[in-house]
């Protein structure tokens, strides 16, 4: 099948129909998604988190990106390939994003970047635009910024907090954003966000009015311990299979009934 492109989620949209984001860190898993007709794959910097097991998205690097966004590119035969831009590589100003992005498409073969912020990264979004990389921008609870905001919060709370998301959505679809990501809004906000945009929406713990949802891959597959965001639906328990198969390895070997002839030459 073709590939899916940024016009064809614009046209769900218009179109009144969903379309779904996983995050992906690897070509095995992207190739498992990619064939259950998921539209969209996030190589998200949570990749610090979910693959390097650190504690915050922010020390994770360029270089570092690029080796999980490669594989999952080549692991994803139809989807879109969308990666973040991380924490520190174009904040600074517009030439740093676009040497970013641009260096993202080039050694990774991704379709899309994303970037976390709203009306102030304007000028950055219409700047990638411009340069062929498409950009979906991501406000709401920003996890880069988790030290300016005080932790893990829900935010456009308060109409004026909703008011400004609004804006910043706003603006980035003026700046060429195909997309606009909302993480940790109340449903109420986020239909808001969605009927003033032309482009779709994706959201993550942003209720149901959204065009695309996304969630993280280890989260709703069960891979994760510990306990779960609101947001996260747990499909599988993959930790216990996981857990279970190499228990058994385990004893197997220990009992010495692996290998049996069957796997001996
Ligand atoms: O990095 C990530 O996984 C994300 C999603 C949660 C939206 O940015
Ligand atoms: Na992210």
């Amino acid at each position: 099948p073709a590939r899916i492109r940024t016009h064809h989620l614009a046209q769900a949209k218009a179109d009144g129909r969903k379309f779904t984001m996983l995050t992906a860190y690897d070509a095995l898993m992207a190739e498992i998604f990619d064939a259950t007709g998921v539209e969209t794959l996030l190589v998200g910097d949570s990749a610090a988190n979910n693959m390097m097991g650190q504690s915050t998205t922010l020390p994770i690097t360029m270089d570092e990106m690029i080796v999980f966004a490669r594989s999952v590119t080549a692991g994803a035969r139809r989807a879109l390939v969308v990666v973040d831009l991380p924490f520190g590589s174009y904040e600074a100003s517009v030439e740093q994003a676009v040497t970013s992005g641009v260096r993202l498409m080039k050694e990774a073969g991704v379709h899309a970047v994303k970037l976390e912020g709203g009306a102030f990264y304007a000028d950055h979004v219409r700047a990638l635009t411009r340069a062929g990389v498409p950009v979906i921008g991501h406000i709401g609870f920003t996890p880069q910024s988790e030290h300016a905001l005080g932790g893990y919060r829900v935010q456009g709370r308060n109409d004026e907090a909703a008011a400004a998301l609004i804006e910043d959505a706003r603006a980035l679809e003026s700046a060429g954003a195909f997309c606009v990501l909302m993480e940790m809004v109340p449903a109420k906000a986020a239909r808001r966000v969605d009927e003033a945009l032309t482009i779709p929406t994706i959201g993550i713990g942003a209720g149901p009015a959204t065009t695309g949802q996304v969630l993280v891959w280890q989260d709703m597959l069960g891979l994760r311990s510990g306990r779960l965001p609101r947001f996260v639906k747990q499909y599988a328990d993959l930790r216990s299979v996981v857990h279970d198969a190499v228990t058994a390895y385990r004893e197997d070997v220990a009992s010495a009934s692996f290998p049996s002839d069957e796997h001996s030459f």
